[in-house]
């Protein structure tokens, strides 16, 4: 078993439902941030993903969540499906009294996410959508430079999630290629990470326009989306999302520029300010993306061991969903399209 810190508090026995690349990413973050859990159960219908986690992890083996379930040795579970899957997962977890800490996003549809809530809101439970965004270290240090006045006022901010599509992720046979399985393409998958860090600096999201486009040919959805974001403050912002067949150059992931100065989140992990002192910018902090899962599964451990409230509830994360469908929705319109 993930091995628990030997002093006497509450442990949190937790199943992963799903067992395939972000539950490695997990369990690292688990074993390095979450002394207080025990991962009880692993569950995967491939059964060798499920017997590769019970030897990670020494938990027991299970095909299907009705049978662990059964079996009753969890209190908790980290959902890591296809998103298609996520309602049914999620629903029954929660029906039977389990917290659940469910990956991004909530759900592929809106219908679906208000019958995902409406079972959390019946239920006593802790119920998270694991946006890891919202614990990237650095995401946070620029939230609170922005918030200290760094860069004076807040004029405009550039997002870009620009990469070769990862084998692991995005390899033949993969469902995020599927529309049906993803509901989307980029934006609505890894764009969320992108556009959580917006909202986090910049407000709620009022619309946007965008395009996309299919540079990434084996994946059903937008493997490009290019798009404005207007905020509720009037602040507009620049959102990328490309997955390139190509070699891509190391471009910042965000940049915010304000009145006084311009922070820059750059791919090594530095969050720089340039504010006039120093032509090649200041580090002013260094985090690292893989930190978030950490930071997000303290967080949830604490929530439920001793019910602390996390920085952002379930409910916040369809901020990303709703944007992410109004690019589509943009992208066939062709006009600004509202997001809520
Ligand atoms: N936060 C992040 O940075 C991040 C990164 C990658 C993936 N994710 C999210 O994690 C989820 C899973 O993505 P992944 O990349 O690990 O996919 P994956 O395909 O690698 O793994 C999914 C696993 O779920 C299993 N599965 C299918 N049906 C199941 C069921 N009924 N019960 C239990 N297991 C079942 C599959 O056999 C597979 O092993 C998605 O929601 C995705 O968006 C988040």
């Amino acid at each position: 078993m993930v091995t628990p810190a030997a002093d006497a508090e509450r442990q949190l026995r937790l199943a992963f439902v799903g067992c395939g690349a972000i539950a490695e990413w997990h369990l690292a973050a688990l074993r390095a941030a979450a002394p207080r859990t025990t991962v009880t159960a692993v569950i995967d219908p491939d059964r060798d993903r499920a017997l590769f986690m019970a030897k990670e992890t020494g938990a027991e083996p299970f095909r299907s969540l009705d049978e662990a379930l059964a079996a009753g040795t969890f209190d908790a579970t980290l959902i890591m499906v296809p998103h298609h899957l996520h309602e049914e997962l999620a629903s029954a977890a929660l029906r039977t009294d389990k917290h659940v800490l469910l990956e991004k996003p909530m759900a592929p549809t809106l219908d679906a996410c208000a019958r995902i809530v409406d079972v959390a809101r019946q239920s006593t439970r802790v119920f998270l959508v694991a946006e890891n965004a919202q614990y990237w270290p650095e995401v946070v240090l620029t939230k609170d430079l922005i918030d200290d006045g760094a860069v004076g006022e807040v004029i405009t901010a550039r997002a870009g999630h620009c990469a070769a599509p990862m084998e692991q992720f995005l390899g033949d046979g993969n469902w995020r290629l599927s529309v049906a399985e993803a509901g989307g393409g980029v934006a609505i998958d890894a764009g969320s990470h992108w556009l959580r860090p917006l909202r986090m600096w910049l407000g709620e999201l009022a619309e946007v326009v965008a395009v996309t486009g299919r540079p990434y040919g084996a994946m059903e959805g937008e493997s490009l989306c290019r798009a404005l974001c207007r905020f509720e403050s009037g602040v507009v912002a620049s959102f990328d999302a490309v997955l390139s067949p190509g070699p891509v150059a190391p471009l910042p992931l965000f940049q915010v520029t304000g009145s006084r100065g311009e922070l820059v989140v750059d791919v090594l992990g530095r969050v720089k300010l340039y504010d006039g002192s120093d032509p090649r910018g200041t580090v002013v902090g260094q985090g690292g993306y893989l930190q978030s899962y950490e930071r997000q599964i303290t967080a949830f451990e604490a929530a439920v061991l001793d019910g602390v409230a996390p920085p952002a509830g379930a409910e916040y994360s369809l901020g990303e969903l709703r944007g992410a469908l109004a690019m589509y929705r943009s992208a066939a319109s062709g006009r600004w399209e509202a997001v809520w």
